[in-house]
């Protein structure tokens, strides 16, 4: 295996400071809000599918741009978790029989496998509903207008036009072809809107600018699509052991990719190209979008 760029060791340590802070966060509401449940059979399901492990990009990515507007991270966390929360759902979701059947994610067997597909089911819908209950709380923001705004952009970017909707059209392309434009979208769909959220999170909590609001909003897409072309990449090229989770499956099943319509070189061209085209939206905040920088950076060299 290639050994690991400075670029690549830096981004991940930056990344994993940030995912000490969320998970401590994440633990935190889980103890206060999830353990009084009776159903602890299902708090159990819930624990296991957010506690264990991941990047914790997108709560990253809330972080940071938050902090482009003087917004502490501690400010930033409850929305970070509510954010994790929408993802770790919509991951135990897609990993079930009926979606892309997965037995193992993060390096462990897949929350169906580890308890079974109702309880899977469940926990994805305590996951999804206890985000909205985060960001509700008073203490993701004294701001009763910022937590109004939190709730409606991140259900937008989970439902029918965002990750739900493409979660969707993502399983109907598995008997159709699609073209590339429809496929750039579905993508922008099932993965671009919870990134895209996680980028224009800090421009809400931080009362932003049009113009500021608009450069995050280009970025977020931008790093969207790239995130989801190195995650294909990942499937077609990636170590399973290292990716922690199985690979080599997208050709097999049919998945709509741009792996499989413009080929590997193309795809890696196109996501060379996105990765710059982030950073360029970047450039208005100057160094102190360094860190959001990295995690374009990152999106061509990620091993995981
Ligand atoms: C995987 O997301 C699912 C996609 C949207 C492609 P991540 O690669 O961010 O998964 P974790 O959270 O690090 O496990
Ligand atoms: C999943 O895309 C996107 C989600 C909304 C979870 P993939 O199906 O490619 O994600 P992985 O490869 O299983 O993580
Ligand atoms: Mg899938
Ligand atoms: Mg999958
Ligand atoms: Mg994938």
């Amino acid at each position: 295996m290639r050994p690991m760029t400075k670029l690549e060791a830096d981004f991940n340590t930056a990344l994993h400071g940030h995912a000490l802070d969320v998970e401590a966060r994440l633990a935190m509401l889980a103890d206060g809000y999830l353990e009084p449940s009776p159903a602890a059979r299902l708090v159990e399901a819930m624990r296991y599918g957010l506690l264990g492990g991941g990047k914790r990009l997108r709560p990253f990515l809330v972080i940071e741009s938050a902090r482009l507007f003087g917004v502490p991270a501690e400010i930033a966390l409850n929305t970070a978790a509510a954010l994790e929360c929408v993802h770790c759902y919509s991951l135990i979701h897609d990993d079930l029989p009926a979606m892309d059947d997965d037995d193992l994610r993060r390096g462990r067997p897949t929350v169906h496998k580890a308890f079974d597909e109702a309880t899977a089911i469940l926990a994805g819908d305590g996951l999804l509903t206890f985000a909205f209950e985060i960001l509700a709380m008073p203490g993701t923001h004294v701001d009763t207008s910022i937590r109004t705004e939190l709730v409606l952009e991140l259900a937008r970017a989970s439902g029918a036009s965002g990750m739900a909707g493409g979660q969707m059209l993502d399983l109907q392309a598995e008997t159709r072809k699609l073209p590339v434009a429809s496929t750039l979208q579905l993508q922008a769909m099932k993965t671009g809107a919870l990134i895209r959220f996680g980028c224009i999170a800090g421009a809400i909590l931080g009362k932003a600018s049009p113009d500021s609001c608009t450069a995050l909003d280009r970025y977020g897409r931008t790093l969207g699509a790239a995130f989801q072309i190195s995650d294909d990449l990942l499937d077609a090229e990636g170590d399973s052991a290292v990716v922690g989770k199985a690979t080599a499956k997208d050709a097999a099943s049919g998945k709509a990719t741009l792996v499989g319509q413009m080929g590997i070189a193309g795809a890696r061209q196109e996501l060379q190209r996105l990765v710059t085209s982030a950073t360029d939206a970047l450039r208005d905040f100057g160094d102190r979008a360094a860190p959001l920088a990295e995690a374009a950076r990152f999106m061509a060299v990620r091993r995981s």
